[in-house]
Parts: structure tokens; sequence; C-alpha cells
């Protein structure tokens, strides 16, 4: 089974990556637009969060009006970078519970490797949006989405900013239940791991840490 993979072509979601590709775009600016794109992309995320009507007093008439329906939505967020999509998540979503998986990539194996884990209590009863800037070999969204799996939440959805064909077929070979939702699929994977353009290391370019 082949899985779902939504790409979001609005003009401003492409306007503000390509801002984000250009090497010349500083560290802070890098960090509002990742902020101001994570916005765009969980607004679609969220298209079919499922409603329930209740009802208000408007100034002018009572009615029967939508809001979120059940527990509230949890953001699990794969560090490092992660956390640069969770901050602009959090803006639409500022009730949401939020779970952090902390991976590393062996840089012998490219194997994700476990170091911090902690979600929410009840997960069953929530929706789990996982996120993380870059699907690239897809190990660290494989491993990430394996554990979260042991806690059975209602429903998953992983959302990040590029991705490549290699790492869209490794997920979902593993994960074809889990749609992913993404800025762009870019060419490829080269031989140190990197989408290509890309835009190069996203904690590194987040955090400033080269
Ligand atoms: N992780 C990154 O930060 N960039 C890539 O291109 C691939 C993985």
């Amino acid at each position: 089974m082949a899985g779902t993979v939504h790409v979001i072509d609005h003009p401003l979601v492409q306007h503000k990556l390509s801002l984000m590709r250009s090497r010349e775009t500083s560290t802070g600016t890098f960090r509002n637009l990742l902020r101001e794109i994570s916005m765009l992309l969980g607004y679609e995320v969220c298209r079919d969060l499922p409603t329930t009507l209740v009802p208000i007093d408007t100034p002018i008439a009572p009615m029967m009006a939508p809001i979120l329906d059940g527990k509230k939505t949890v953001l699990v967020s794969i560090m490092r970078a992660g956390s640069g999509i969770l901050d602009g998540m959090l803006e639409i979503l500022p009730s949401a519970r939020v779970g952090h998986i902390g991976l590393y990539r062996d840089p012998k194996t490219l194997v994700a490797v476990e170091y911090y884990y902690r979600v929410p209590d009840n997960m069953g009863d929530r929706d789990a949006i996982v996120v993380d800037p870059m699907l690239a070999t897809g190990n660290s969204a494989v491993a990430a989405v394996d554990r979260l799996k042991e806690s059975s939440p209602r429903s998953i959805k992983f959302v990040c900013l590029l991705t490549c064909p290699e790492g869209l077929a490794a997920f979902h070979a593993q994960h074809p239940d889990v749609p992913v939702y993404t800025a762009a699929i870019d060419e490829r994977l080269n031989e140190k791991s990197y989408i290509v353009p890309g835009l190069g290391d996203a904690g590194d370019r987040l955090f400033g840490t080269k």
C-alpha cells in the first residue's frame, strides 16, 4: 500500500521556502521563516480535525458553533530541529500537548539512536502530529513513528518542510498508514544523506551552530 503525501504548494509557502533555501539567509531570518511556514503547514494539516457543535451566545443571537472535538492534539517534535516547526504549530494550536523524541544519527551506520522519549498520557484518545523539518533517509522518522505507535495514538500524521523520493519510499515502506505533509519533494539524497538541492543542515541553520 503506497502512503499518502500532501505537497503544500501554496504560493506563500513556496516563497518562504525559497528564502529559507538560500545560503544568504541569516539564522534569525531562517528561524522566523520556519515559524511562519509551519503555521501555514499546520493550517493544512489540521484541515480534517473533527469538530463538534456547542451552544454559544453571540451578542446578537444564540447559535450552535463548531469547536475542535476530542482530547487535545499532540505535537511530537523530533529533536532538535523539530522545535522550529513546533514553535510555529503551537501558534495556531496553542493548547496542543507536546511530546519530544530525541534521536541522533549514528555517523557510521546512519541508524537513528534514541536518547530521549516523553509523550503525554492518554495517547489512545489523541491525534499525533510528528514534526521534523527534513525527511531525508527516513531513518529518524521511521524510528520516531515506531516508538510513538507503542502508545497507540488515535491517528498519526508526519509534517516536514522538505523531503525526497528516497525518504518518502523508506518511510512509507514502514508506515504506509501515516500521511506525510511537506512543502516540497526535492530531487534526491546525496552521498552524505543531505537532500539536494535542499537547504543544508536544518538544525545548524536554525540554531546557528555552524
Ligand atoms: N537533515 C538535514 O538537516 N538536512 C538534510 O538535507 C538532510 C537531513
